[in-house]
């Protein structure tokens, strides 16, 4: 499997990520319902089954479960995995010490003494400045207990301020995380992918298949209701699901030629980006099977531009 490197010459992943924030959470994903532990270790196996080694996590997945199943799981592993986990800035964290007591729990979930990449979850810190928080964030690399740094859900500008404190630092910004689909483009418009290509920071794309919708499988003329919290998504309802057909029926027609799922080309569509690495959530094997076959093939120059034009009006 080729790899990527994150940000400037950093840590080597694979051109897939799996997402998992579903593992363990049963506010949002309804964990526990239809899949549970048995599902995510296979889950977990076919990724590493299929070259894919690269995972991301979160200290607020499951109120700490996705970690510790990615500990246990990693336990078992027969090759180099690469963790990325996340530091949430909540209000009632202030000072530098609250982030190595957070990275202290996260490494001790998922059992190992260093994470390829620790990400600050959202922008807004509260009390704590970013002076603080980058500076926090560098103190652990230089001790060893991160190998890279990145940020999530950060505008252009803040991206541009975390990359110069920690430049002050020598340590890079190795990516910025953020909602990124065929169905959610702002990151285009608002700037964010061209200020991360000029600055050498890496997109990791998270809800690349605008959770389940551009699988195609949920649609206005079937019965397919999705779990959890999109149950009330207006997206997911009938009116949002007919707005999408002429995207989904694209895919359809586009894939047909390669042998491919919508699913597939929704990420490859991502990768053909450039500096973009798609977080695929999933609960089950069959669906890291089907989200690895985005890999290994490209669409056409003129197949990207087709499927800009039909998603114009998801740009703002
Ligand atoms: N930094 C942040 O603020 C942030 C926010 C959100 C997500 N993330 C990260 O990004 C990851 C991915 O985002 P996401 O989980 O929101 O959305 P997503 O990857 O767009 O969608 C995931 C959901 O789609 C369905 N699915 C996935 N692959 C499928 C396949 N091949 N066939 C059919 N259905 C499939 C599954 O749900 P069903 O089977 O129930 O339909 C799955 O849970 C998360 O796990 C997390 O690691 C980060």
């Amino acid at each position: 499997m080729e790899t990527i490197r994150l940000g400037q010459n950093g840590v080597a992943v694979t051109p897939l990520c799996i997402g998992t924030w579903a593992w363990g959470d049963k506010l949002f994903w309804n964990y526990g319902n239809n899949y549970g532990a048995e599902e995510l270790e296979n889950a977990f196996k076919a990724a590493l089954d299929a070259g894919v080694t690269f995972f991301d996590t979160a200290e607020v997945y499951g109120t700490g479960l996705s970690e510790k199943y990615l500990g246990e799981f990693l336990k078992q592993a027969n090759k180099p995995v690469q963790i990325a986990t996340k530091y949430a800035p909540l209000p009632w964290r202030v000072t530098g010490t609250a982030v190595k007591d957070a990275l202290t729990a996260s490494l001790h979930r998922l059992r190992v003494e260093q994470v390829d990449l620790y990400q600050v979850h959202w922008s807004f810190a509260f009390l704590m400045s970013q002076h603080t928080l980058m500076n926090a964030l560098a103190d652990e690399v230089q001790s060893g207990r991160i190998r890279a740094v990145g940020v999530s859900n950060y505008t252009a500008e803040q991206m541009r301020e975390a990359q110069q404190i920690l430049a002050r630092r020598g340590v890079p910004l190795a990516v910025n995380q953020v909602r990124y689909s065929l169905l959610s483009r702002q990151v285009e418009s608002k700037g964010i992918i061209e200020t991360a290509r000029e600055l050498g920071v890496t997109i990791l794309a998270y809800s690349p298949l605008a959770q389940g919708l551009l699988t195609g499988k949920y649609a206005a003329n079937n019965n397919t209701i999705p779990t959890g919290a999109r149950k009330v998504d207006p997206r997911f309802r009938p009116e949002g699901l007919r707005k999408i057909e002429p995207v989904i029926s694209l895919l359809r027609q586009i894939g047909d030629k390669y042998g491919r799922t919508p699913a597939q080309v929704a990420l490859n569509w991502l990768i053909c980006q450039g500096n973009v690495i798609p977080i695929a959530g999933v609960k089950t094997a069959q669906q890291v099977v089907q989200n690895v076959g985005a890999l290994g093939w490209r669409l056409s120059h003129e197949e990207v531009t087709e499927l800009e034009l039909a998603t114009r009006d998801w740009l703002n």
